[in-house]
């Protein structure tokens, strides 16, 4: 099976790209834009750069628009793995009508095609993978272009390193979240990861799957806790990182044992690795098998997303 082959070859995806490494000093701002699981790559960089201490404001975008302040100066990176994501080349067009600069990843489609017509900077990806397979190919290219080079050598041995455990965990949490809604708790380092597990479930398992995040859902989605029909319909699933802000992980603490007094035994995870992006395409590793095993359990092809491609249809 396809999807069964590219997530052993994951972690081989991982590895630098020879390109000019972009200075981010020299913009006032940078928008990341994608859709699904091309977004993600956004949401990762921009975690990525405000971690290094970027003083320019970044930005991702899953969408149409580009927001107001975003003008000539500003850098517009747009990733879309088909290329023909129309909220994708939607911002493209309003970026060349307010004059930003552009750099496109794709690997071929209408992207590439505007891309060499206008003169943008353009990198390539390899074809031939359903895009939420691609990841690792899109953030290497992204993460490459800003100077991260040399952290995906690490993130591929790291994961290979640790395939086989990956796996095992995988398809022991498939096991437990079968017929349950997973829920899936971030932290503010964690957060596009527990997004990427929600729409990888989504998408690889077919099932409905939420997020929320900590320390905002202390101020809201606790209180849903209370409703037993509610919670026992869901299982757990909370993501954290050593380096998150101590009372993150005092507060995780807290929401384990409040969930332990209720009865619930949520699955609390840690990626493995030196840095944080090591840990973090650890964590979306293991979710890569999760939902390929649980597709499994529930007799589906990871593969299809009809509906997506019926709405894509539709739109045309
Ligand atoms: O993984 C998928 O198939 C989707 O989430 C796509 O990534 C999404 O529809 C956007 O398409 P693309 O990645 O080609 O821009």
């Amino acid at each position: 099976m396809k999807a069964k082959e590219w997530l052993n070859a994951m972690p081989s995806q991982f590895g630098t790209y020879d390109v000019d490494v972009i200075s981010v000093e020299d913009y006032k701002g940078i928008v990341f834009s994608g859709m699904g699981g091309s977004g993600i790559v956004g949401d990762v960089l921009k975690l990525l750069l405000e971690r290094r201490g970027t003083e320019v404001p970044v930005v991702s975008l899953h969408g149409y628009e580009l927001p107001p302040y975003a003008k000539q100066d500003w850098l517009l990176v747009a990733v879309s793995y088909s290329g023909n994501t129309e909220e994708t080349i939607s911002t493209v067009q309003e970026a060349m009508q307010r004059r930003l600069n552009i750099i496109c990843v794709s690997s071929g489609g209408k992207l590439e095609e505007i891309a060499d017509k206008e003169g943008f900077r353009f990198v390539s990806v390899p074809p031939g993978y359903a895009p939420r397979y691609a990841f690792g190919f899109m953030l290497s290219a992204v993460m490459s272009l800003f100077g991260f080079g040399r952290s995906l050598e690490k993130i591929r041995k790291n994961l290979d390193e640790n395939k086989e455990e990956i796996k095992e965990t995988a398809y022991n949490i498939a096991q437990v979240l079968q017929n349950y809604i997973p829920i899936v708790y971030g932290t503010p380092l964690t957060e596009p990861i527990a997004f990427r597990w929600k729409t990888q479930i989504n998408e690889n398992s077919k099932t409905l799957c939420y997020t929320a995040v900590l320390p905002e859902l202390h101020h809201n989605e606790v209180v849903g806790l209370d409703n037993p029909i509610a919670r026992n319909l869901c299982h757990f699933i909370i993501l954290h990182d050593p380096e998150d802000h101590p009372r993150v992980i005092k507060r995780v603490e807290i929401t384990e044992k409040i969930f332990k007094e209720l009865g619930l035994s949520p699955v609390v995870l840690r990626g493995k690795g030196e840095s944080l992006e090591e840990r973090l395409m650890y964590l979306a590793y293991l979710e890569d098998w999760v939902s390929f095993y649980l597709a499994d359990i529930y007799g589906y092809d990871p593969l299809p997303v009809k509906i997506i491609d019926r709405i894509k249809e539709s739109l045309k």
